[in-house]
C-alpha cells in the first residue's frame, strides 16, 4: 500500500486530538482511504511541553520550514487559530503546494476571500468543517447532500462554551464564573474565553453558514451581535417561569429584504428540540425548501469531536472528494455576487426586557409609555421585590410582541436614560 503524508502546524488541545486519531486509529484511515495516512511532522513554537502523546522521534519540530520544503506532504493542517500567524501560515503552505485543512472560523470569516483565492491560484484545496460546529458535519451537509436546496432559514447553538456555561447556570445554579471555568478545563473555550462569552466566536461561524447556505458574504463585525454576558441566573429563572430556556442562538433567514443575521440569547420554548440541546452539544436547525426541517445535533467543542471533523477531512482531502467540492462551490469568490443581507434595523421579533427601576407611582407607566410611542407591543408584564422597603429597586420583565428592531433599541435606550431606571436594561430575543 502507498503511504501519503500529512503534516499538522498548531499542537494545542484539538491538535493533540487530531494526533491520537491519526497514530491511534491507522489501520481504520488506511481501510478508508486505501493508502497508509502517516502523520510525518508536527509543527508548534512549544515542543517541551507534555501532551500526554507519545510521538516518534523527531515528528515535533518549531520550524515552519521542514514542513513547507518537504514535497512529499499532500496535506497539512493548521490548527494555530487565530488571525496572525494563522493567515500567513497557510498562505505558505498553500504556496508550498499543500492541501489545507483548518478549524479557523476567525480567519475564514475575515480573510476567506483572500486565502481561498490563494488556494484556487495554486489549484489546491481548503477543507473546513471543523470550523463550525465541532464534530458536527454540517459544512458537509450544506456543501453536498443538500445542494438541491434553497435553505430558507438556519438556527444554531454553534458554541459548546456558552451553551455549557448556559446549562450549568441552570441545572447546578453554577455561577457564572465557575462555569466558564470549568468550559476552560474541559478543552472547549477558545485560548481567550471572551470570544466565546460576547458572541464572537458564533458570529464568526454564522459568518461562514451565511457564506456557505445563503450566498451572503457579510462583515462578521457588522453582524448584530449580543453574548452570554449579559445573561444573569434571575434571567434564567423568569424564563423558565415563562415556559422558556435561554440559547445563545445564531440565526439566518432569507426574506424578500435580505438574509436576516444576528446572533443573541434567545428565550425558546421549554418543548422544542433546540431548548433541550445540553452541556457543550451544539445543533444546527436548518430549513430547505425542497428537504423541510433537517436538525444536525452533536458535541461542539472539546478534542476528540473537532478532531474527528478534521480527520474525516484529511480524509476527503486525499481521496479527492474535498477538491471537487472545493472547485465547485467558488467560496469566497470575489467574482461571484454576494446575496444582500437585510438592514438589522428592519428585523422583526418578540422580545424580553428585564429592568431594574424604582418602585414607585408612575414608573411602570412611564416605560409603557415610551414603548408605546415606539409601535412596540406588550405581551406580560412581571414585577419582582426582592426586599419588601420602598427604597429598593424593583425587577420589571416584560415580554413584548412583534417589533422592528429599530424602534425596540431605540425605546431601550429612551428607557436607559429615565431617572427611574438604575441599571442596564438586558434586551434578549424570543422565538
Ligand atoms: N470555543 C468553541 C466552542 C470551540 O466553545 O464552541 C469550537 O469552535
Amino acid at each position: 500500500m502507498d503511504t501519503v503524508k500529512v503534516a499538522l502546524v498548531g499542537f494545542g488541545t484539538i491538535g493533540i486530538g487530531v494526533a491520537k486519531i491519526l497514530l491511534g486509529q491507522q489501520e481504520r484511515i488506511a481501510g478508508a482511504v486505501g493508502r497508509n495516512v502517516k502523520l510525518v511532522r508536527i509543527c508548534d513554537k512549544d515542543t517541551q511541553r507534555d501532551r500526554g502523546v507519545k510521538l516518534p522521534a523527531e515528528m515535533l519540530t518549531d520550524d515552519l520550514n521542514v514542513i513547507l520544503n518537504d514535497s512529499e506532504i499532500f496535506t497539512a493542517i493548521e490548527l494555530v487559530g487565530g488571525i496572525e500567524p494563522a493567515r500567513s501560515i497557510i498562505l505558505s503552505l498553500l504556496k508550498s503546494g499543500k492541501n489545507v485543512v483548518t478549524a479557523n472560523k476567525a480567519l475564514l470569516a475575515t480573510h476567506g476571500g483572500e486565502i481561498f483565492d490563494a488556494a484556487r491560484s495554486y489549484n489546491r484545496s481548503i477543507s473546513f468543517e471543523a470550523a463550525v460546529g465541532g464534530g458536527i458535519p454540517v459544512v458537509n451537509a450544506i456543501s453536498t447532500a443538500l445542494q438541491a436546496n434553497a435553505l430558507c432559514q438556519l438556527q444554531a447553538i454553534v458554541n459548546g462554551t456558552c451553551n455549557f456555561i448556559l446549562t450549568q447556570m441552570e441545572e447546578r445554579g453554577t455561577d457564572y464564573a465557575t462555569a466558564v471555568a470549568e468550559a476552560q478545563r474541559l478543552g472547549y473555550a477558545e485560548a481567550n474565553p471572551a470570544m466565546d462569552v460576547n458572541g464572537t466566536d458564533t458570529v464568526q461561524k454564522l459568518a461562514i453558514l451565511a457564506h456557505l447556505g445563503f450566498g451572503a458574504k457579510p462583515n462578521w463585525q457588522d453582524v448584530p451581535r449580543t453574548g452570554i454576558d449579559t445573561v444573569e441566573a434571575i434571567d434564567i429563572v423568569y424564563a423558565k417561569r415563562l415556559g422558556y430556556r435561554i440559547k445563545l442562538l445564531a440565526v439566518a433567514e432569507a426574506t424578500p429584504d435580505g438574509v436576516e443575521l444576528y446572533v443573541s440569547p434567545t428565550l425558546v420554548r421549554i418543548d422544542t428540540p433546540v431548548a433541550n440541546v445540553r452541556d457543550s452539544f451544539n445543533i444546527i436547525r436548518i430549513v430547505g425548501d425542497a428537504v423541510g426541517d433537517v436538525l444536525l445535533q452533536g458535541r461542539g467543542a472539546g478534542e476528540l469531536p473537532t478532531a474527528s471533523a478534521i480527520v474525516g477531512d484529511v480524509i476527503d482531502t486525499i481521496l479527492g472528494r474535498a477538491k471537487i467540492t472545493f472547485d465547485t462551490l467558488n467560496l469566497w469568490k470575489k467574482e461571484r455576487p454576494a446575496t444582500k443581507i437585510k438592514n438589522p434595523a428592519e428585523i422583526c421579533g418578540k422580545n424580553y426586557l428585564r429592568f431594574l427601576v424604582e418602585d414607585r407611582p408612575g414608573v411602570l407607566a412611564e416605560i409603557a409609555g415610551i414603548l408605546g410611542r415606539h409601535k412596540i407591543s406588550i405581551a406580560s408584564v412581571l414585577q419582582q421585590q426582592d426586599n419588601e422597603s420602598n427604597n429598593s429597586p424593583a425587577v420589571l420583565i416584560i415580554m413584548t410582541h412583534v417589533s422592528r428592531e429599530g424602534d425596540t433599541l431605540a425605546a431601550i435606550d429612551t428607557i436607559d436614560s429615565l431617572v427611574c431606571v438604575r441599571g442596564k436594561t438586558v434586551r434578549m430575543r424570543v422565538e
